[in-house]
């Protein structure tokens, strides 16, 4: 079968430039797909991270410093941008502009502002289809909850509690890095970093915040630098957003948290939906296992949790039994940010309806997170205007 190749440039070849490499190289694992990633090309301000690529992935020939190099090159049809988040405006404004598609990094803009313009350079190219990381949702018990939730299984909604905790900062001779400095990591901090995570399904259900009261913390203040030296570590470590959500024809609370500093836990993405008619709730901590508590008026109170099995969005040849992992999320999410632009492409629909996280899912983000900032600033309440622009 000849798939379609979308040649691909990387710009930035740290953590997640390489879990693309990865993803790109175990494409087979996909088994109906009819398209396929090949990185043609790279760059890193830092040639050693190109470098990895060139010594790892044959299909690389092309390896640069300079991202404008990459996007003068006519031989690349897209481009996955993961650099520090204070150059995703410039960036990602001057890839859209040279008509690349884009799978770019969260937050999308450090802060609205840069987030305006990377709009704006979307405005005025809408035929380049361009997407915003997000992985978790492509885990198998998350599609299942995604389809109650269209479905409208749950009844009416009682609560909702998302979070995405790390734990790693507990450690305070963790060395300081940029997504510890407001400069490179934004005065969102641990929102900017974890928070799209959390929004990008509350968001693609319409479940739009109304109200945000925050309760942001700073728990380690100094980090040691590549000397030892102690320097500030500025950036928020955890923000607990307590939000009054509206929905079609509902209001409910919708609890979300970003931790860096949850102990114990290492990447811990969670969603829990409560309702009337259905209760549902998982955890990437246990990665197989979904609970869920259907009800009847009068009828019996009782959770039931199952293993869920390896079924992806897309078809792969791993066993039913098997367990879905980081890594086949990172997969699942490619194929969908591909599918999508061989489907614009051949002038056909997706394969299946779940698409990545879209620029007006991340210009929400960056609603909720700016209302976040205020309402820790004035400790109060902070409504968030839906229809005013950002
Ligand atoms: N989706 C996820 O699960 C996930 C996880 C971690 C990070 N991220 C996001 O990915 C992005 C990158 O994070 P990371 O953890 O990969 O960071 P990283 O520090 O590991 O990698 C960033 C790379 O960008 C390079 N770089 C810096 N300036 C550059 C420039 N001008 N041109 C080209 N390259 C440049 C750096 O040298 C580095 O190799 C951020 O937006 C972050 O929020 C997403």
């Amino acid at each position: 079968m000849s798939r379609r190749v979308i040649r691909f440039g990387v710009i930035g070849c740290g953590l997640m430039g390489k879990e693309f490499a990865s993803a790109a190289a175990r494409w087979c694992h996909l088994t109906d797909v009819t398209f396929e990633p090949r990185i043609v090309a790279v760059c890193d301000a830092v040639p050693a991270a190109a470098q990895w690529f060139s010594d790892r992935v044959p299909s690389v020939q092309y390896a640069y410093s300079d991202y404008k190099e990459l996007l003068a090159n006519p031989e690349i049809d897209a481009v996955y941008c993961a650099v520090p988040h204070n150059l995703h405006d410039r960036l990602y404004t001057d890839i859209i502009a040279s008509g690349k598609h884009l799978l770019g990094e969260k937050p999308f803009g450090i802060d609205a502002e840069a987030n305006r313009r990377i709009r704006e350079a979307l405005d005025a190219r809408p035929d380049v289809i361009v997407r915003c990381a997000s992985e978790f949702p492509f885990f198998p018990a998350v599609q299942q909850m995604v389809q109650w939730v269209n479905e409208g299984k749950f009844g009416r909604i009682i609560e909702v509690e998302a979070g995405f905790w790390h734990s790693s900062d507990l450690d305070p001779t963790k060395p300081i890095n940029w997504k510890r400095r407001i400069a490179t990591n934004g005065e969102y901090g641990c929102m900017g970093d974890l928070g799209m995570h959390v929004l990008h399904l509350p968001l693609r259900f319409g479940w739009k915040p109304r109200t945000v009261r925050a309760l942001l913390s700073n728990i380690v203040l100094e980090r040691p630098d590549a000397s030892g030296a102690p320097v500030p570590c500025e950036t928020w470590d955890n923000a607990i957003l307590a939000c009054d959500a509206t929905a079609e024809d509902q209001s409910f609370p919708l609890v979300m948290s970003m931790k860096r500093i949850a102990p114990g836990h290492a990447n811990t993405w969670f969603l829990r939906i409560a309702g009337t008619e259905l209760s549902a709730e998982y955890s990437t901590k246990n990665p197989k296992q979904l609970a869920s508590m259907p009800y009847r008026p009068g009828g019996k109170q009782a959770w039931q949790v199952a293993d869920v099995p390896y079924v992806g969005a897309y078809k792969a040849i791993t066993g039913s039994i098997f367990e879905f992992g980081f890594s086949d999320s990172i997969l699942q999410m490619w194929a969908a940010f591909c599918d999508e632009v061989a489907a614009s492409i051949d002038g056909r629909a997706m394969m299946q309806p779940f698409y990545c996280a879209t620029p007006a899912e991340a210009e929400g983000s960056h609603r909720v997170f700016t209302a976040a900032l205020a309402s820790q600033r004035d400790t109060s309440a902070v409504a968030i205007d839906w229809e005013e622009a950002l």
